[in-house]
């Protein structure tokens, strides 16, 4: 079955204060944030009709916007109650939801002080596929060539349309490769993150991730890490060298869209999702309020 474009789907968006009709929902060719990638979102995932986190998303919109040198023209309050809307006027109960705000087309060049700037809210259905033990197979990932740049070279902090730049090039070799997902270094060669997630290893016993000190401090990686600690799990955040990977005995992705993904190979590093993948993919699942029959899914699995 094919995916509809995004583009002609029904529904409503909310657009700089209203609702519009989804395919209504566009804008001028001339707009600032197309040509200059002058423009910031968010990726929400919404549970049983509640958006994870909200608050936090929203406050990174405008947050965000601040390292892009433009003020969101909404509070996070407002943004949320946006979200809230969209999401019910939608009948979204399982889904994903995008925030995006950009400068628009008063000026057209590299100076856009007096711009407009604009914010959208769309939200889509987005159930989970899969059950814990499918995603405890995990996934495999090439080392990108490309590297997170240094914060003196951009502002990495935010969650900014033109970071991703490097994270569709990574993605799309990876894919063509036969992989699922790219591993990008940092400008020092340190490990970073993946191309829409960040990076966990279990070296023996212990729990280790990247500082994240050029690249996105997931709101995901921060739960996940409150998680392992309630387990009782050692969390190290500090530099990882890639070769530190050979002593990784389990390794995993975390994200919005991610959640806890377990990974099984990077590059010529291999790992086996055991005991920590299944306990952090359990938690997280209970936090967000997904329930999975874990007994029956292992028998109808052994069926
Ligand atoms: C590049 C990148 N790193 C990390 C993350 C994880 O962030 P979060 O857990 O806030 O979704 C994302 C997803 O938003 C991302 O795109």
């Amino acid at each position: 079955m094919s995916v509809p474009s995004f583009d002609d789907r029904d529904g409503v968006i909310w657009y700089d204060g209203q609702m519009v009709d989804w395919r209504d929902a566009k804008l001028h060719v001339l707009s600032h944030a197309l040509h200059y990638a002058s423009c910031v979102f968010e990726g929400e995932r919404v549970y049983g009709g509640k958006v994870f986190k909200l608050t936090e998303h929203s406050e990174r919109l405008i947050a965000s916007g601040k390292e892009l040198g433009f003020d969101v023209p909404f509070t996070a309050e407002e943004l949320d109650r946006a979200t809230l809307e969209t999401v019910q006027a939608n009948n979204i109960v399982d889904g994903y939801v995008r925030p995006v705000a950009w400068r628009g087309s008063e000026m057209m060049g590299v100076a856009a002080q007096k711009t407009k700037i604009h914010v959208a809210i769309a939200c889509w259905p987005w159930p989970s596929y899969f059950s814990p033990e499918a995603r405890l197979a995990g996934i495999r990932l090439m080392l990108s060539d490309w590297r997170r740049p240094d914060p003196r070279t951009a502002p990495v902090k935010s969650k900014a349309a033109g970071l991703y730049m490097i994270c569709t090039l990574s993605k799309h070799k990876a894919e063509n490769l036969g992989f699922d997902d790219a591993l990008l270094l940092d400008w020092r060669g340190q490990v970073a993150e993946a191309t829409g997630a960040n990076v966990f290893f279990v070296m023996n016993g212990e729990i280790h991730t990247p500082t994240p000190d050029c690249f996105l401090d997931g709101i995901t990686r921060r739960t996940v890490i409150e998680l392992a600690k309630k387990r009782g799990y050692t969390v190290v955040e500090r530099v990882i060298m890639p070769e530190e990977m050979a002593n990784a005995q389990e390794c995993f992705l975390t994200g919005t869209a991610a959640e806890v993904t377990p990974v099984r190979q990077i590059g010529d590093y291999t790992f086996t999702p055991g005991d920590v993948c299944k306990a952090l993919i359990e938690d997280y699942d209970a936090l967000v309020g997904r329930t999975h029959d874990l007994a029956a899914a292992a028998r109808n699995s052994a069926a």
